[in-house]
């Protein structure tokens, strides 16, 4: 099948992209260490390029000491050695760019690590230069200045004895919050955003964006009073004239601010990427807690969404991330029915309007994996298990939340070949390959017209081709239906009709009358039954 070229020097050009992530710890290593590298990518842009998608999202790739895996950040201006060098890094985004490949790249605004030059300096003394890009509260080393709880466990304070000073970390110890009330902080940052605009990044994606505007004494993490204030001057200085593509992590995000974050006239950013959808299955506001899915308050969640940001925002469209587990063994079945509920979800999600994001892998249909404690690398997942289990919990019980959830299994390595390794790497990796490799992988679903990749291909190129997808209204069928979910996009004289059955099972479901001689645009199934087979997934189309 052809590729579309999309032209990017159309004002919003991103609205008719798909974009994939890279998470390049665990995408392609080409030196044997184990671990991916730039040189590994490069090797892999004619794989993408196959695919179709227009830009990339790349993982951090500036120096870190990997705490937690470069979202520590301990020189914005450097490649981590790890990765390969600047020279490596320039000739990814020069060899992207030949195939229209725009490179978006991970910025972590919020905080910084703790070996970053800023809080080396920080440490030295309260009256150092950079002591207060960082937020401080004085005290004694027995009393916290407050019982906030960070993201990874543990306290949000650490205590400084030299100092008598306690700072604030809304993630580990090691990844101190910047103070953005301090305008030299917001003023450095920017420079390190210009820095990778003249080295020819297109793009940005904003780590946990909705946290800098953080407020220790109103104990505010997310959504800070002036939070939309710091994003405005944040456009303006770094990102309005370079026509750059925005994209902000917003955990915290409900419509009403997502229409804030990407009001069209791009006072902000392009687009939102919230996780209202991603929080249906649980039974408390943690993750671990892990219940069945909610369809029918899934298929809400969406048309609010749907709704509520038609004509006043932009919407990211994902299901998957390297901080969620695998989407087919989560909401799908990654046993029998992997290939087509793999499928399935791939439809019902990339029928929306929104600009698409695949997580690597995601194309194969890659699924969870179930590793002893050790194994796993994450500090989540570790500091999860220490303090779950002192609060109580059975270490079996602990185990089957980092199972179903933990975020290691979305970082394992890439599946290329059935061989060793995967083909990801000739030495050892830093996370296990998932042994289903045998099975799954990039050279099997290739070879394979029916593969999820090639199903995956088709609906980047309807995107492309069909201006519904990207501006036609949308409107919910069936919303009581527990078990299918179906939804129709119209613009003008275009209709489509976006079918799933979201169970193993075959459920009855009629399509609607205007529908009955549409044309099918993409099916996970080769014909038609009177029933919706199990995870049958169905795009009809009419003009
Ligand atoms: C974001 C990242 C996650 C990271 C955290 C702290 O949520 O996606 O991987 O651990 O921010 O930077």
């Amino acid at each position: 099948m052809a590729n579309l070229i999309l032209d990017k020097s159309k004002r919003g050009w991103w609205q008719s992209a798909v974009f994939y992530q890279i998470y390049p710890k665990s995408f392609q290593d080409t030196t044997g260490t184990g671990i991916g590298d730039l040189q590994g990518i490069i090797s892999r842009l004619d794989y993408l390029q196959k695919l179709g998608i227009d830009g990339i999202w790349l993982s951090p790739v500036c120096a870190s000491p990997q705490v937690d895996n470069g979202y520590d950040v301990s020189d914005y201006c450097a490649i981590d050695p790890m990765f390969g060098t600047m020279a490596d890094m320039e000739m990814l985004i020069a060899e992207a760019k030949k195939r229209n490949i725009s490179i978006i790249m991970d910025l972590v605004l919020n905080h910084s690590s703790d070996q970053h030059f800023w809080f080396r300096e920080a440490l030295k003394s309260k009256d150092n230069p950079y002591h207060d890009y960082y937020i401080w509260r004085d005290g004694d080393a027995d009393t916290l200045p407050n019982d906030m709880w960070s993201v990874f466990g543990g306290p949000t304070w650490t205590y400084v004895p030299h100092l008598g000073q306690w700072y604030f970390h809304q993630f580990a110890p090691e990844q101190p919050d910047l103070n953005w009330e301090n305008p030299k902080v917001r003023q450095g940052l920017y420079s390190f955003i210009r820095f990778w605009v003249d080295k020819g990044v297109e793009g940005f994606r904003l780590d946990v964006i909705d946290q800098i505007a953080k407020d220790p004494d109103l104990k505010v993490t997310t959504n800070g009073p002036k939070l939309h204030d710091f994003l405005r001057e944040l456009s303006r200085e770094a990102f309005q004239e370079e026509g750059l593509v925005t994209v902000g992590e917003a955990w915290g995000a409900d419509v009403e601010r997502a229409k804030l974050y990407s009001a069209p006239d791009g006072s902000e950013l392009s687009m939102v990427f919230q996780f209202e959808h991603m929080g249906l299955d649980q039974t408390s506001w943690q993750k671990w807690d892990f219940a069945p899915l909610p369809l029918v308050k899934l298929k809400d969640c969406y048309r609010r969404w749907q709704q509520g940001l038609a004509e006043k925002g932009w919407n990211s469209l994902f299901v998957n991330n390297h901080d969620l587990p695998r989407i087919v063994s989560r909401w799908g079945d990654d046993t029998v029915y992997r290939v087509p509920s793999a499928k399935m979800l791939a439809t019902m999600l990339h029928g929306m309007q929104g600009t698409p994001y695949i997580y690597q892998g995601e194309e194969l249909g890659m699924t969870n994996i179930k590793l002893p404690l050790e194994e796993y690398v994450d500090v989540e997942i570790h500091n999860l298990f220490r303090d779950r289990t002192a609060e109580g919990y059975s270490p079996e019980a602990v185990m089957e939340s980092i199972w179903k959830r933990g975020r290691d299994n979305a970082r394992t390595p890439m599946q290329w070949t059935a061989g060793e390794n995967a083909g990801f790497t000739t030495g050892k990796p830093w996370l296990k390959v998932n042994p289903n490799h045998t099975e799954i992988n990039a050279e099997a679903a290739l070879a394979d017209p029916d593969s999820i990749f090639y199903y995956y291909q088709k609906l980047i190129e309807l995107r492309k081709s069909l201006p519904v997808f990207r501006e036609g209204s949308f409107e919910l069928l069936c919303p009581e239906d527990e078990k299918v979910f179906a939804y129709t996009r119209d613009m003008g004289n275009a209709h489509l009709l976006v079918v799933c059955n979201f169970t193993s099972k075959a459920v009855p479901f009629e399509i609607p009358e205007a529908f009955r001689n549409a044309k099918t645009l993409v099916a996970n199934y080769p014909d038609t039954a009177d029933t919706l087979r199990p995870y049958e997934a169905r795009m009809l189309y009419y003009e």
